[in-house]
């Protein structure tokens, strides 16, 4: 063979490989750079230029004497090693004859739970570190019931720094089974323990002879042969369409990776989620037509018919088709800084599909340690968590447990486009059944009519002490001279009654605008023009407020007074006390108010009168009684 041969034949061997990816959790001094850097080595994966400077470096500033530190190879020889700690996750490849490895390391640190998710979301199976001379810690536990709620399903207890313990059988079955009552409250397919030393290279790679009692697999042994496609393989086919390619009239493919089952031409398949059937034409692949495809081949399928098809529609295996749902249970890691709140509106993204996805309800959070269930009105960094997630239209789904690729998606900030939580599906939720919008014959309309003029709410939003309420009891008493039929919804007079369950921490706000939208909703369909005064101090909601309405039925009005001139006016004394300390979380102190960005009206109070400015308005909205 040519060595262009060679390579092509190394290459052809390589794709043909399956690709296991895996996730090491330890805590910092546990060894899991050593071990990876083991397994990198051993499986002859270093280059020679690497080994001389990783050899030179060892005798430099290694921590293994005249041995060479494994560590080194995987920390980086710089930066990083310096200072004692691997931030932020890092991939690494290595291969085997039978398999293609991607390791993601991740920090053990606890703060850094969300690169544990970002490496772990993908990952086959968890290599749980924990050091023989030190046992279960904290962190173990931790890392175990992140991985399982991530919904890895293989786990390995690696007992490392056997050589420290002299290879004593009975620490290391203490160890399993201690590790053995703890994975019992958790999800896992399989646990398979395995003791070994990473320095050493015990039970990594080639099998311990000082561990004669251990006849089970060695770790690379065992990560060569896990099967975890299997199930994926023998599933219900499903293909969410990422493109529809119709580069002329005569062809019409439909692109996308098959995320589960095979499929063969002939087969039939139903669109959802609309759930019209076709069979199955041709599968392509760049130039070549398959006999089949399978979980994870990306190709493109051509059908019998011409059905209407988008991006974003998933195809199912007629017979076997998935659900299609608007309300889930989902569990969520929560992955920004900014916490989440019931009632805030994100965009959820699954596949090629993202919807707009309401938080319905914070069901728990969990304490990580112990595993407890804990009620919380909000969601924050790391916060593992069981939500209530509705969205506005359904989308096909499965449940994670049943086939994860269809049951696992994010939300991201409507404003900032930031991913801010992985979650995963745990059943889909039915409306509150037997309760379907009853029919009225008298609408919206027959009352507009009835009463001269349509529905309307004009939003007054603003700082405490901005002058929201004044301007707004003035401008409904030159509505109602009209004939206009008003109401206004004031801040402290609903905190009085519909809300007073409700303070000010940003969870309870957010549920204070969230109700006052539905209520303002029901009085536009009333037909008054309402009026709401409240401080609503964030986006969002308010963007969730005017996204309930109509085009012209929504008037955000921001009443913009500098925060000097409202603390100066202070017309109920709570900005001084506010001051002193005594009022917590007051807007404008120690609690945001994000300003509107392209509110309707924007009225300057501090260059004007309450009196004029309402006048102002009145002309400007121009609302008309029909006569
Ligand atoms: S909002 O932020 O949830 O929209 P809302 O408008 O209902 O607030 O209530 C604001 C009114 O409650 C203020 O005008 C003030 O009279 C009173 N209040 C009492 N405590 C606070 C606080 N911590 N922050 C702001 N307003 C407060």
């Amino acid at each position: 063979m040519t060595v262009q041969q060679q390579i092509d034949a190394y290459l052809g061997e390589q794709a043909g490989l399956e690709t296991l990816r895996f996730i090491t959790c330890g805590s910092v001094d546990d060894g899991k750079s050593t071990l990876i850097g083991r397994m990198l080595y051993e499986s002859q994966m270093i280059l020679d230029d690497q080994l001389s400077e990783l050899e030179r470096m060892s005798s430099k500033i290694g921590t293994q004497g005249e041995d060479i530190d494994f560590a080194l190879l995987v920390d980086g020889l710089s930066a990083e090693r310096e200072q004692g700690i691997t931030i932020d996750v890092a991939y690494r490849y290595f291969a085997t004859d039978q398999r293609k490895f991607i390791v993601a390391d991740t920090p053990g640190h606890e703060q850094y739970t969300r690169n544990m998710v970002t490496g772990a979301s993908t990952a086959d199976v968890a290599v749980i570190l924990v050091d023989a001379r030190k046992g279960i810690l904290e962190q173990t536990r931790r890392h175990s019931f992140i991985a399982s709620m991530l919904g890895i399903r293989h786990v390995v207890l690696a007992v490392n720094k056997m050589d420290l313990i002299d290879f004593d059988r009975a620490v290391y079955e203490d160890i399993v089974d201690a590790y053995g009552q703890l994975s019992d409250q958790l999800s896992f397919t399989s646990v398979t323990p395995i003791p070994l030393s990473a320095k050493c290279g015990d039970n990594v790679v080639n099998r311990s002879t000082r561990t004669s009692w251990y006849q089970g697999p060695t770790l690379l042994g065992f990560l060569g042969a896990v099967d975890t496609r299997k199930a994926l393989i023998n599933h219900g086919f499903r293909m969410p369409v990422q493109w529809v390619n119709r580069p002329n009239l005569d062809f019409r493919g439909y692109a996308g990776t098959v995320l589960a089952g095979a499929i063969a031409p002939g087969d039939e398949l139903r669109i959802l989620p609309s759930g019209e059937t076709a069979l199955v034409d041709r599968i392509i692949l760049g130039d070549t037509d398959l006999e089949t495809a399978q979980a994870d081949q990306a190709v493109t399928l051509t059908l019998d018919r011409e059905v209407d098809i988008s991006r974003g529609d998933v195809l199912v295996a007629a017979k076997d088709p998935c659900e299609t749902s608007d309300q889930f249970e989902a569990r969520l890691v929560w992955m920004a800084k900014d916490s989440g709140f019931h009632g805030r509106s994100y965009w959820l993204k699954m596949g090629a599909v993202t919807v707009n996805a309401t938080l319905s309800e914070i069901r728990h959070t969990y304490n990580i340690n112990t595993f407890e269930e804990i009620a919380g009105r909000s969601l924050e960094l790391n916060d593992i968590s069981v939500v209530k997630l509705s969205v506005d239209r359904p989308i096909a789904f499965e449940t994670f447990e049943e086939c994860p690729p269809m049951g696992s998606f994010v939300l991201i900030d409507r404003q900032t486009h930031q991913t801010v939580a992985a979650g995963m599906i745990e059943f889909a939720l039915r409306r509150a059944s037997n309760v379907h919008r009853q029919a009225v014959t008298v609408n919206k309309k027959a009352r507009a009519k009835l009463n001269g003029h349509a529905g309307r709410v004009l939003w007054f939003t603003g700082l405490s002490g901005s002058g929201k309420s004044t301007i707004a009891n003035l401008l409904e008493r030159k509505l109602h001279k009209q004939g206009f039929c008003t109401y206004i919804l004031d801040g402290d007079n609903v905190r009085l009654g519909l809300n007073r369950d409700l303070g000010f921490t940003d969870a309870d706000r957010v549920e204070n605008i969230r109700r006052i939208s539905e209520v303002a909703k029901l009085m536009v369909d009333a037909g008054l023009v309402v009026m709401t005064a409240f401080i609503s101090p964030f986006r969002a909601e308010r963007r969730v407020a005017r996204e309930m309405f109509a085009k012209n039925e929504f008037i955000e009005i921001f009443v913009d007074t500098p925060l000097e001139v409202a603390e100066q006016r202070d017309p109920k004394g709570l900005y001084r006390k506010a001051r002193q300390g005594e009022l917590p979380n007051f807007t404008g102190i120690d609690s945001p108010y994000e300003e509107p960005e392209n509110p309707e009206f924007r009225l300057e109070s501090a260059d004007s009168t309450p009196d004029r400015l309402a006048e102002g308005l009145l002309r400007e909205l121009n609302l008309q009684i029909d006569e």
